[in-house]
């Protein structure tokens, strides 16, 4: 089966075995047959996230489990229960438009809502984790079905459990999420300001239907839809780094932008170490960095994924040898 419909990268791989399940019970009965439990497995959601270098020699499964619904509420927040397989821009959508808030600047994030806790995605000033309630995922090997709380997910930058010590042990396969029936505007990022300034909203007609169009209108200008141009979106993390070492990167060059994360880290963008390396809009065969956004690594038809993988080795050894600073992916490589 190939899996290049199945990747945002639209690389050409290939699985043994697929299999799409529609609901939890069929996801168990599936884990439960003979024939695949000693397969290993790829679990797919969007595919938004991860860069294929191979042919997957077991069972991909991808998770199509559907449906958005209220499951209760409090005098402060709407609770929505979301099955795995639903787009992540189709409820933030859903929550848009019925004024449930605290989304909206996730708007246009591709991907699956189960996917979305794996990597507590983030952008414009709010992560994931600020919404999240609570998630069902079932067990692997067990097909067990276990509820995870929050704190249980142990959410970081682009982090949780299940890309630590639960990694390739669980599948989601939903995840419920708390809403604000008040809003609590985020609009501090630089772009959002700017964006509703051009848009003509002023403070007093600020809504969170604005924020999202303006989340939108920023990320159409600036990052590759996938359906034109293959890409996972940030291709490697913002590095964190020791203060000392951010003061003295800072001497030599004075427009490093930093982020404080506290008294002695400095959270710097990849993007712009990228751009000073002097990779954005570099291009080899099929294989390229966005011109638009750097830390987004391109594939303009027909790149493999060892290509990509290349090509990312190469950024992360210039930026090294340039600046001194590792960094790392955030796409999971198979
Ligand atoms: N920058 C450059 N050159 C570039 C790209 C960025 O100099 O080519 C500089 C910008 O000038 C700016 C800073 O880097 O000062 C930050 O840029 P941007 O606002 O575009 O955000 P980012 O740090 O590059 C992160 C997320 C994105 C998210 C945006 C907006 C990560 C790994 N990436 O990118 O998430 O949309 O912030 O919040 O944290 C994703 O994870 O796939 C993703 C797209």
């Amino acid at each position: 089966v190939s899996l290049k419909p199945h990747n945002t990268f639209g690389i050409d791989a290939n699985a043994r075995y697929w299999v799409e399940v529609a609901n939890e019970d069929d996801l168990k009965t599936v884990l439960q047959l003979t024939d695949f439990i000693n397969q290993p497995k790829l679990i797919l959601g969007g595919g938004s996230n991860v860069l294929l270098c191979h042919d997957f020699d077991g069972l991909v499964v991808k998770v199509a489990i559907q449906g958005i619904n209220v499951s209760r509420e409090d005098d402060d927040h709407i609770y929505i229960t979301a099955g795995a397989g639903v787009n992540w821009h189709e409820l933030v959508q859903f929550c848009v438009q019925r004024g449930y808030a605290g989304m909206e600047n996730l708007a246009l994030i591709p991907g699956t809502v189960g996917a979305a806790p794996m990597q507590n995605i983030g952008a414009y000033g709010v992560e994931l984790e600020q919404v999240f309630e609570s998630l069902t995922a079932v067990h692997i090997l067990t097909s067990e079905r276990k509820t995870f709380t929050h704190a249980e997910c142990a959410f970081g930058y682009r982090e949780s459990v299940f890309k630590r010590d639960l990694k390739g042990q669980y599948i989601i396969t939903s995840v419920t999420f708390q809403l604000n029936k008040r809003p609590i505007f985020h609009t501090r990022y630089g772009a959002i300001q700017e964006t509703l300034t051009e848009m003509g909203v002023s403070d007093d007609r600020l809504s969170i239907k604005a924020i999202s169009e303006a989340v939108i209108r920023i990320r159409r200008s600036k990052l590759p839809d996938p359906s034109q141009i293959g890409n996972a979106g940030s291709f490697f993390k913002n590095p964190e780094i020791p203060k000392i070492q951010f003061d003295t990167l800072k001497d030599q060059h004075p427009d490093l932008p930093g982020y404080p994360m506290g008294d002695d880290v400095v959270k710097i963008p990849a993007g712009w170490l990228i751009e000073q390396a002097g990779w954005k809009g570099y291009r080899s065969g099929d294989a390229g960095v966005h011109a638009r956004q750097a830390l987004v690594l391109v594939n303009y038809g027909n790149a493999t994924g060892d290509e990509i993988l290349l090509l990312a080795k190469k950024v992360q050894e210039s930026v090294h040898d340039k600046f001194g600073v590792t960094i790392s992916p955030e796409v999971n490589v198979i």
